[in-house]
């Protein structure tokens, strides 16, 4: 899909170091056709030399041997990117970029008419290659690019497609995810603990909880409450304890705050 095109990253902080770790990992580039322009020549050449890849001390230049940019910075460093990128896209690349809250239509309002744009919402464990990223392609991607983008992002972990107007509903899901997911698991440890466990062991015990327990629902197929039933013995140990969280609400509790994350991310989008 991707021979002989090259992939450039304005950018090369924790998500564009993810992303090219991913990409050679999964033999998706090889190292010498990834590149990355960032402001910061220390880290240039650390990713230099860590995976191999090309750098680039200009964004134009990158830009112009690239068919596929990745614009990895921080959305408040977004419109200064957008100005400097626009002049330098002539060889009309797919841009994909990461930046929380930054919609489709600035996008492409700021980049040259007819630039193919695919808005993504990645996750932090993309960081670990075990990330969940949305795509929202714009007005002139075809399905190829499409096809093209959603391969880079699963090089870090699974991808969908959505249309943009979910991408505040995936920012309270799985881009706010991870935070509920580790004060669930801290409060388990916390829990063990308070049942005389030493904390290493409930810090063991209870992250291979959820790292087994997500494995089995990871293959499609079987609902949660199935596993869930499979445990649950008729007046057992899972059942007096699932007794206490439904008294505490914690489903309706999980609800509200993916509900309440997606209404803040409408709130600073406006
Ligand atoms: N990390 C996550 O889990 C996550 C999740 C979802 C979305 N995102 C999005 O991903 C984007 C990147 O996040 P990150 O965590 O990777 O940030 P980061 O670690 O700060 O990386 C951004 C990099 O871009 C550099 N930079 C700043 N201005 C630049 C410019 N004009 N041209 C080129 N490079 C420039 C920064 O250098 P300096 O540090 O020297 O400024 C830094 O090395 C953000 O827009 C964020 O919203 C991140």
């Amino acid at each position: 899909m991707f021979k002989d095109l090259n992939i450039g990253f304005i950018g090369g902080g924790n998500m564009g170091e993810a992303l090219v770790r991913g990409l050679i990992s999964a033999s998706l580039f090889p190292a010498d056709r990834v590149f990355v322009f960032d402001v910061s020549p220390a880290r240039l050449d650390y990713l230099h030399t860590e995976y191999g890849v090309g750098l680039h001390r200009k964004m134009g230049d990158l830009a112009e041997s690239c068919q596929v940019i990745v614009l990895a910075v921080k959305p408040q460093v977004m419109p200064a990117v957008l100005a400097e990128l626009r002049t330098r896209l002539s060889n009309r690349p797919l841009v994909m970029s990461i930046a929380a809250g930054i919609p489709l239509s600035t996008l492409e309002r700021e980049l040259p008419q007819g630039t193919a744009v695919i808005r993504v919402m990645p996750n932090t464990p993309a960081l670990v290659l075990k990330g969940a990223s949305a795509l929202s392609r714009g007005k002139s991607v075809s399905d190829e690019q499409m096809e093209a983008g959603l391969a880079i992002f699963r090089a870090v972990g699974t991808a969908v497609e959505v249309e943009e107007k979910w991408m505040d509903a995936v920012t309270g899901l799985s881009g706010s995810g991870p935070a509920y997911v580790l004060m669930l698991i801290e409060a388990m440890i916390d829990g063990g603990v308070l049942m005389g466990l030493p904390r290493n062991v409930a810090r063991e015990l209870t992250v291979q909880t959820f790292i087994g327990t997500s494995s089995m629902l990871a293959r499609p197929g079987k609902h949660p409450a199935e596993y869930k039933d499979m445990i649950t013995s008729p007046g057992g140990t899972t059942i007096a304890g699932l007794k206490i969280l439904e008294a505490k609400a914690v489903r309706g509790a999980m609800m509200e705050a993916v509900e309440a994350a997606t209404r803040k991310s409408e709130e600073l989008g406006k």
